[in-house]
């Protein structure tokens, strides 16, 4: 048997686990452990995550909590540090970008134990965005690096990763999102907040570089405001979101020009929200993901991205925080039809071949 701890704590970790760990369950041969760190920790970015994938409860649980990057990824570091010893295991897996994928592998490769990354080689060549910093360390210590993208690769060997730790895999959201596309069709979720199919733009939002800054902020609102005039519009928030939105005073605007604003949704339901709009208006990563294979619109607000294929092969437009080029973009995507697109090995098997590699070493 191969020992695993598999770790997670921020939503976007949650559905690219799940099917990593089904999928260590269903081989045999595998043991996977869950250790939740508890960056995400509200029901509504966290358990519900559980619930809808089946995941059980953790092993382990560190509830780190929010805090500054420094204090977060620092209690992740000494908390885990304890679980690694008692548990030895052959692997440590971690999955994306955020500060619980770092500190685990950091505290794990200092133990001698091995790390492996899901979502290995994303750049966004933005030094400033915390999670670039995440990936780059990340990836410059982890054994195992499976790519979704040959993207991911390229940078991986650009950077002097070694060849034979490189593995092109494909997506394991996308194995998620396959996974659950016929629960989301029974959700009712469009029929709770009125929404026609088709005839609707969802927003999310909650980059610190969008959010925290009064003015960012007061940009992505008006292009939301300016969307609302022309669909009806639904901002899913953040937690850390909202708060900005209510101490900068912007709340009001957004509900007097009938944005409504709602709170995060599990999987299954935004999966249905976001399968059924006219458009996406996203600051997140997995979401330019997520539409290029729904063939819906994704107007992305920010500057770069660490998906490219998401352009070259799919749905996404990446406008700034520009109200005026967000609103152009929206108008054009709501008269615009896309195909739903597959880029290679986004197929629903990405973490089937993850554990048939990590299963012949
Ligand atoms: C984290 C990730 C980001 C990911 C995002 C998805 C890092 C560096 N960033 O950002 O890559 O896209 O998760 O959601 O790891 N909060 C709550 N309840 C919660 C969690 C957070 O209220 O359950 C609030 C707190 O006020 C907290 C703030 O949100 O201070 C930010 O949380 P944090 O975990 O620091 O980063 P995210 O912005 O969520």
């Amino acid at each position: 048997m191969i020992t695993v701890l598999n770790v997670a704590g921020a939503r976007p970790n949650f559905m690219k686990m799940a099917p990593v760990h089904k999928a260590m369950t269903e081989s045999g041969r595998f043991r996977p452990i869950f250790v939740h760190t508890g960056q995400h920790y509200d029901d509504n970015m966290s358990q519900v995550f559980l619930d809808d994938f089946g995941l059980g409860e953790p092993d382990f649980e560190l509830a780190v909590g929010s805090g500054t990057h420094a204090q977060q990824t620092a209690a992740v570091m000494q908390l885990i540090e304890p679980v690694i010893e008692e548990v030895k295991p052959d692997l440590l897996m971690v999955y994306g970008d955020v500060n619980s994928t770092i500190a685990a592998a950091l505290t794990a490769v200092k133990l001698g134990i091995r790390v492996a990354h899901v979502e290995a080689g994303l750049r966004s060549f933005d030094r400033t965005m915390p999670e670039e910093i995440n990936r780059i360390l990340t990836d410059a210590i982890s054994d195992f690096l499976f790519a979704p993208s040959s993207d991911g690769i390229d940078n991986l060997l650009r950077e002097g990763v070694l060849e034979d730790r490189t593995f092109l895999v494909g997506n394991v959201m996308i194995d998620t999102l396959m996974a659950f596309r016929d629960r989301a069709d029974d959700s009712k979720i469009r029929h709770q907040l009125g929404l026609n199919d088709g005839a609707y733009a969802v927003a999310t939002l909650h980059r610190p570089s969008n959010v925290d800054d009064e003015e960012s902020l007061a940009r992505s609102v008006a292009a939301l405001i300016g969307t609302a005039a022309l669909t009806s519009t639904v901002l899913v928030a953040h937690p850390r979101t909202s708060a900005r939105l209510i101490s900068f005073g912007l709340q009001e605007a957004l509900d007097k020009a009938g944005v409504r604003t709602i709170e995060p949704l599990g999987y299954i339901n935004f999966l249905a929200l976001l399968s059924k709009a006219g458009v996406v208006l996203t600051d997140s990563g997995g979401i330019q993901e997520e539409t290029t294979v729904l063939g819906v619109p994704c107007i992305t607000m920010r500057t770069t991205t660490e998906r490219p294929v998401t352009i070259s092969e799919g749905t996404n437009h990446l406008v700034g925080i520009d109200p005026t080029l967000a609103i152009k973009a929206v108008e054009e995507a709501l008269g615009n039809h896309f195909e739903p697109r597959c880029p290679s090995l986004w197929d629903g098997f990405a973490s089937k071949r993850i554990v048939e590699i990590l299963g012949s070493l």
